[in-house]
């Protein structure tokens, strides 16, 4: 397979397209961001940790019957998609408080919410990603009734499919977010799946194993992803 030009380049990650019809390259590269971008750095390693991770999860869904955009890996940081049409939707599912529910809330961190709580936002860094409803999905014409529907269910089944498999490393999934897209008539998970977009707390000592590591400088971030990938992926 040959890379070809420069589709588009996120924060962290640029798609590429390819020689192969419907398929892309997604390359995960080494920069991180938070805050919407307004804390920046590039930190060595940092992608292959995401895309090992993403890979490994892509993977272990699909056993389950989940359809994800995951073709194959390339090397270490190249990962092959299938080309999607992607919903500019952020699918976040939550088990316990934290993060901005903690902040916009009158939630207690750390509070168990069962059921999971699913919230979605509107995928535009300009406007701070803000949350949605399903009125405003149809009102914008972002998702028909029935395909958020179908990406509610699925969102809650990749949670217990994740929750079961971290419990198991004694990793708590406190919450985590997803992006679909639409292949034909069929809803994909797309983006990834990593500690980017996950947040994990150790359930014995309750230090963070995610992002919030280097939003909050809570300490190595990659000596972090780096032992969260070999606890995930081995
Ligand atoms: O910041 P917030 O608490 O809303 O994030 C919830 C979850 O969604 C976290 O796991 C976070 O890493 C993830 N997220 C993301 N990309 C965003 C916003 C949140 O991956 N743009």
């Amino acid at each position: 397979m040959k890379q070809q030009k420069l589709l588009q380049s996120g924060k962290v990650k640029s798609v590429y397209r390819t020689d192969t019809p419907g398929q892309l390259i997604i390359e995960f590269r080494d920069d991180i961001t938070a805050f919407d971008g307004g804390k920046k750095d590039v930190l060595a390693d940092k992608g292959r940790f995401n895309a090992e991770v993403s890979a490994f999860f892509f993977e272990y869904l699909e056993k389950y019957g989940v359809k994800t955009h995951f073709v194959k890996m390339l090397d270490e940081k190249r990962m092959v998609v299938r080309d999607l049409q992607m919903i500019p939707l952020e699918v976040i599912v939550r088990n316990f408080a934290a993060g901005s529910l903690v902040r916009n809330y009158p939630f207690k961190e750390g509070t168990k919410l069962n059921p999971p709580i699913v919230v979605i936002d509107y995928k535009d860094d300009s406007r701070h990603d803000p949350m949605l409803n399903d009125e405003i999905i149809g009102a914008l014409g972002l998702a028909t009734p029935a395909e958020l529907k179908k990406i509610k269910k699925i969102a809650l089944e990749v949670n217990s499919h994740l929750v079961r498999f971290l419990a198991e490393l004694d990793i708590t999934l406190v919450d985590f977010k997803l992006e679909f897209g639409r292949g034909g008539k069929t809803i994909y998970v797309g983006d990834e799946i990593s500690m980017d977009s996950m947040r994990l707390w150790d359930k014995t000592t309750g230090e963070s194993l995610d992002k919030d590591v280097y939003r909050f400088d809570k300490g190595d971030v990659i000596a972090t992803y780096n032992r969260v990938s070999r606890r995930i992926c081995t």
